[in-house]
């Protein structure tokens, strides 16, 4: 049977993307995660969702030898999905090196380990961030890309061109990088979604514990150019990227793809504002927020929203849930962890 590895599997995206690999491939997952922000309860969570087992190593990637010494010997890896990173932007402009250091380290390592088991095929998760403030609005795979506005977004620049001359240079070798817009959401099922170990830098994970009573939600900016002044996203529901990576994989695997290292955007195509977010939350949860308005965040752009014809057209991918169904899904996600809180 064929493997895939999946990093950072215990993580937000990873977790949902498990699921979908459980359900939709034959496939036999090996999750690996050395749990710096996120917890072996995702895990549970996935079993208690899906019917097919899986494999889990705990790792932190930016230690080369143990990374041999606990991959080494797998068999039939047929690829690799490399969500394991940092991510968020206020802690990258705090701490830069952090960000340089565990997100351009362990692609190194993975990449190199690839090379050593002649691993062909490879996801990269990479971030609408890379686009920076673009000139002209939605951006599409070939919008040139602005100057990086945080270290996190910086990050992913790099990796995406570690990665393409990687791929010049081993013409066995394939690669898709996915772009991400703004994931939010949880699982439908309301089992499982984000479970951040420390205090939540996203938007959605706070206006969900603001409605609880455990978080207080500041809009970062009201002044901005935009038609209500606050920031504008494409948010998009996390079971949708999961969609994209198995679509992506089976692309890959398939030979599909005409190109040797292919590029996606993920988004919905629609640019939401952070109050616009705040009010569809509002409607669907029937909760009425109390939010403060603050300053502008350093290293937020103004607004970003993706063009996702591409996606559609190459992978046969279409986004199915809608704004309301992304809050709606974090309510449920949000209300589940008060549910098992209590008990
Ligand atoms: C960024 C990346 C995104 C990546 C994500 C990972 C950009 C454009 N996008 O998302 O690709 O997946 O990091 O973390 O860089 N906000 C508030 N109050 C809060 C929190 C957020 O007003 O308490 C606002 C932010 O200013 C922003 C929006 O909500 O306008 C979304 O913020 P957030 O959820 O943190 O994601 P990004 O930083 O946009």
């Amino acid at each position: 049977m064929q493997s895939i590895i999946v990093t950072g599997g215990a993580g937000y995206i990873g977790s949902h993307t498990i699921i979908e690999l459980l359900n939709n491939t034959d496939l036999n997952v090996i999750s690996v995660d050395n749990f710096s922000n996120s917890s072996s309860a995702a895990y549970e969570k996935i079993k208690q969702i899906c019917s097919r087992s899986f494999e889990t190593i705990e790792l932190d990637l930016c230690d080369k030898q143990l990374l041999e010494k606990k991959l080494g010997s797998l068999e039939n890896v047929v690829g690799i999905i490399h969500f394991a990173a940092y991510k968020s932007v206020p802690e990258s402009v705090a701490d830069p090196l952090l960000y340089y250091h565990n997100n351009n380290t362990s692609l190194i390592n993975i990449l190199e380990f690839c090379k050593i088991k002649g691993i062909q095929n490879f996801i990269f998760s990479s971030s609408c961030s890379v686009y920076g403030n673009a000139d002209a609005l939605p951006v599409t795979e070939k919008t040139p890309l602005a100057k990086a506005e945080s270290p996190y977004a910086h990050t992913k620049q790099m990796g995406e061109e570690m990665i393409a001359f990687f791929c010049k240079a081993n013409p066995s070798f394939r690669a898709t990088l996915l772009r991400y817009f703004n994931p939010v959401g949880a699982h439908i099922s309301g089992k499982i979604g984000e479970f951040p170990l420390n205090r939540p830098n996203n938007l959605v994970p706070i206006i969900t514990q603001t409605a609880v009573g455990k978080n207080s939600l500041v809009v970062f900016g009201n002044d901005y150019p935009t038609r209500d002044g606050s920031c504008i996203r494409d948010y998009i529901h996390v079971s949708d990227i999961a969609d994209a990576h198995v679509k992506a994989l089976q692309n890959l695997i398939q030979k599909k793809g005409l190109e040797q290292c292919q590029l996606f955007n993920l988004g919905t195509g629609n640019g939401v504002s952070v109050l616009e977010a705040i009010a569809s939350f509002e409607k669907v949860s029937g909760t009425k927020l109390k939010y403060t308005i603050g300053g502008r965040r350093a290293g937020d752009v103004v607004a970003v929203y993706a063009n996702n014809t591409r996606a559609k057209e190459q992978l046969n991918w279409v986004p199915k849930y809608s704004l309301d169904d992304m809050m709606a899904s974090a309510w449920k996600w949000q209300l589940n962890i008060e549910g098992s809180n209590n008990s």
